[in-house]
C-alpha cells in the first residue's frame, strides 16, 4: 500500500479531509504574532518594554511576513496580573507610553500591512476601576453594585464563601468586603486574582460600557480584538457550586461542559452584537476568542458565520509528542470548524503555557496552561526540545487556517525556569505560597543583541525579569547571521506558506504510520512530513526538498524529531 503510494501522482490523488474555504478574507489564513509589550523592547530603558520599543521594530516583524499584530493589555492598570487588571479601557498606561504612541505603531505598522489587534478584557477590571470603586462605596443592592458579581455570605453570619468556586491563580473565587459603614459585607467574585472582579454581563450597562470600549479603539484604526476569557461572561444563575477544574476544562467526573462559569448559552448574545459592530466598520475587522471549551465540536459554535471570525485551538496547543494524537486533532479541528464555515486556527506558545521549545523537551505533557516550570521541576531537554519545536513549527506552518506565533518563538527561545522568587510577579505565584511558580518564565524580555547588556531589549541595560544566558545564543543579530538559525526557518517557511497559499489550501493524509510515528500530509501540492518517533522513516522519492528544519535528511530517510516539505511535482 505504502509502495503504490509514494509516487507523486498517487500522492496528488488522496481524498482531502478539508478543502480550500469558500472565502477569501484574510483571517482565514492569517499569520498573527502575539506581543506581550512588557517584554518585547524596551526604548525608554526602565527595563519594562513600550509601545514606542514596538514601532521601532516593526520593520524587523514584516520581515516575518506577518498579517496582523496582536498586543497584549497595555492599558492603565495596577500591574497585579501583567495588565489584565485594567482600570481605564480607553487609555495607554504610562509604562508602555501614550495614546499618540499608539496611533504611531497603527501608523507605522499599516505602513508595513500589518494590523493591529488589541487585547479586550471583558471579564473582570481592576479594583481600582472607577466603576469597581463606586460599587464598594455603594449600599447592596444598588445599581453600582450590579455592574459585578456581590452577593451575601453563607454561614450565620455571612462569613463563608456564597459557594465554592475556586479562582484560576489559585484560592476562593470571592472576596468579603468592609461596607462604608465598617461592618464586614458582601462578597464579590474574581475568577481570577482578588484585584479582578468579575463584571456582570446580566447587566445592560455593562453591554454599554463595552461597546464604548469596542468602538474608540476601532475608531482608532484597530484591526480587532483578542477576547480575553471570553468562556466566563456569563455565569449559570443562581451560581451552583461546582467540584470541577477551576478553568473549566474537564477532569473525572467533572466534563467542562457543565461548569456552571463556563460557555453558558448566552454567550451567543453578547458575541452577535459585537460582530455587528464590527462589520459596521470598513476593513474587515476581527474577534478572536481566547477561550477553554471541551469538546472542540463546541467550540466551533463560537464562531458561526454572525460570531467570532476566530478561536483559539488548545486542544491542538496542548497535544503531545505522539503522532496518533496530533492526527486526531488536527482531524478533529479541521471537521469541527469546516462544519460552520470558519478557519481553524493552530498555536503552539503563547503568555500563559510553557513554550514548545521548552515544553517538548520534557519527559511528560508538561504543566497546564497557567504554569510554568520552576528550578525544582524537570528540567527540559534543551536541544530536544528545539529540535522538536522546530520541526511542530514547520508542520503547523503548512496546515491550513490561521496561525498565532508568540514573540521570541522565532527565536527557538525556551522558558526560564531558574527565575529567582523575588523577581516573580505573576499572581499564580502568591496566591499559591509559591508552590505553583507561574508563568513568568515565559515573559523574559526578548534578546535583540548578544553582546549588549539586557542582550539589547532595553536602551540601558534594565530588564524586569532577569535574563538566562542561553539568551546570548538565541539573540536575534547572531540567528540573523546565521541561515540554519530558527529565525531562518521561520522566515523562509512564513514566505513559502504565503507564496504556495498553504492557508487557503487543503489537507489529505498520507496514509497512516501509526508504527513509525510519522505525521504526514499533502497541502498545495507540498508532502508535509514530521517523523514523532524513534527511527528514521523512509520518504518518497520526489522531485523537490523545499524546505526542512535543520539535519532532517538521513539519505532519503527522515530522522526523528524532523520535518520535511517536499514538492509533489
Ligand atoms: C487570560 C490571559 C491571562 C490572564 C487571564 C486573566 O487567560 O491570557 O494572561 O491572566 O486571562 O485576565
Amino acid at each position: 500500500m505504502v509502495e503504490q503510494l509514494t509516487t507523486a501522482s498517487s500522492l496528488a490523488r488522496l481524498v482531502p479531509v478539508h478543502e480550500p474555504p469558500a472565502g477569501r478574507e484574510w483571517w482565514r489564513s492569517s499569520v498573527i504574532y502575539q506581543i506581550y509589550p512588557r517584554s518585547f523592547r524596551d526604548l525608554r530603558g526602565d527595563g519594562v518594554g513600550d509601545l514606542p520599543g514596538i514601532t521601532a521594530e516593526i520593520p524587523a516583524l514584516a520581515e516575518l511576513d506577518i498579517d496582523a499584530i496582536w498586543l497584549s493589555p497595555f492599558y492603565r492598570s495596577p500591574q497585579k496580573d501583567a495588565g489584565y487588571d485594567v482600570a481605564d479601557y480607553c487609555s495607554v498606561d504610562p509604562l508602555f507610553g501614550t495614546l499618540e504612541d499608539f496611533d504611531a505603531l497603527v501608523a507605522e505598522a499599516s505602513r508595513h500591512n500589518i494590523r493591529i489587534i488589541v487585547d479586550l478584557v471583558p471579564n473582570h477590571c481592576s479594583d481600582q476601576h472607577p466603576l469597581f470603586q463606586k460599587a464598594l462605596a455603594s449600599p447592596a443592592g444598588s445599581p453600582e453594585r450590579d455592574l459585578f458579581i456581590f452577593r451575601d455570605g453563607t454561614g450565620d453570619h455571612g462569613q463563608n464563601p456564597p459557594n465554592n468556586w475556586q479562582s484560576h491563580f489559585g484560592g476562593p473565587a470571592w472576596t468579603r468586603i468592609t461596607e462604608p459603614d465598617g461592618t464586614p459585607g458582601q462578597w464579590y467574585l474574581h475568577l481570577f486574582d482578588t484585584s479582578q472582579p468579575d463584571f456582570n454581563w446580566d447587566s445592560p450597562a455593562v453591554h454599554a460600557e463595552f461597546e464604548k470600549i469596542l468602538r474608540f479603539w476601532l475608531d482608532r484604526g484597530v484591526g480587532g480584538f483578542r477576547v480575553d476569557v471570553a468562556h466566563a461572561l456569563i455565569k449559570k444563575s443562581g451560581l451552583p457550586d461546582w467540584g470541577g477544574r477551576a478553568d473549566g476544562s474537564s477532569s473525572e467526573g467533572f466534563p467542562g461542559s457543565d461548569a456552571p462559569m463556563f460557555g453558558q448559552p448566552g454567550i451567543h448574545d453578547i458575541f452577535r452584537s459585537w460582530r455587528k459592530i464590527l462589520d459596521s466598520y470598513d476593513g474587515d475587522r476581527v474577534l478572536c476568542a481566547e477561550a477553554t471549551i471541551d469538546p472542540i465540536e463546541r467550540l466551533s459554535d463560537w464562531v458561526r458565520p454572525d460570531e467570532m471570525h476566530q478561536t483559539f485551538n488548545f486542544a491542538y496547543l496542548h497535544h503531545p509528542w505522539h503522532a496518533p494524537a496530533l492526527r486526531h486533532v488536527i482531524e478533529s479541528s479541521l471537521h469541527a470548524f469546516d462544519r460552520v464555515g470558519a478557519p481553524t486556527t493552530w498555536v503552539l506558545s503563547n503568555h500563559d503555557v510553557v513554550r514548545h521549545a521548552s515544553r517538548f523537551g520534557l519527559t511528560g505533557a508538561g504543566p497546564r496552561t497557567g504554569d510554568g516550570l520552576g528550578p525544582q521541576d524537570e528540567q527540559p531537554d534543551l536541544d530536544l526540545g528545539l529540535a522538536r519545536a522546530r520541526a511542530a513549527t514547520m508542520l503547523m506552518l503548512a496546515l491550513p487556517g490561521g496561525v498565532y506565533l508568540y514573540q521570541g518563538e522565532e527565536l527557538g527561545l525556551p522558558d526560564h525556569t531558574m527565575i529567582p522568587d523575588e523577581f516573580r510577579q505573576d499572581p499564580t505565584f502568591h496566591r499559591t505560597a509559591g508552590v505553583r511558580v507561574g508563568r513568568d518564565g515565559n515573559r523574559v524580555p526578548l534578546p535583540w543583541k548578544a553582546n549588549l547588556p539586557s542582550y539589547g531589549f532595553s536602551s540601558t541595560g534594565e530588564s524586569w525579569l532577569p535574563q538566562p544566558p542561553i539568551w546570548g545564543r538565541h539573540s536575534r543579530d547572531i540567528e540573523q547571521r546565521n541561515p540554519d538559525s530558527t529565525l531562518n526557518l521561520y522566515r523562509r517557511a512564513l514566505d513559502l506558506r504565503r507564496e504556495l497559499d498553504l492557508g487557503n489550501g487543503s489537507l489529505a493524509w498520507w496514509p497512516e504510520h501509526d508504527d513509525d510515528g510519522l505525521v504526514a500530509f499533502v497541502n498545495g501540492g507540498v508532502l508535509v512530513a514530521m517523523n514523532m518517533g524513534d527511527a528514521p522513516v523512509q520518504l518518497p522519492d520526489l522531485p523537490r526538498l523545499m524546505g526542512s528544519s535543520p539535519d532532517a535528511l538521513e539519505g532519503a530517510r527522515l530522522r526523528p524529531n524532523r520535518t520535511v516539505w517536499m514538492r509533489l511535482g
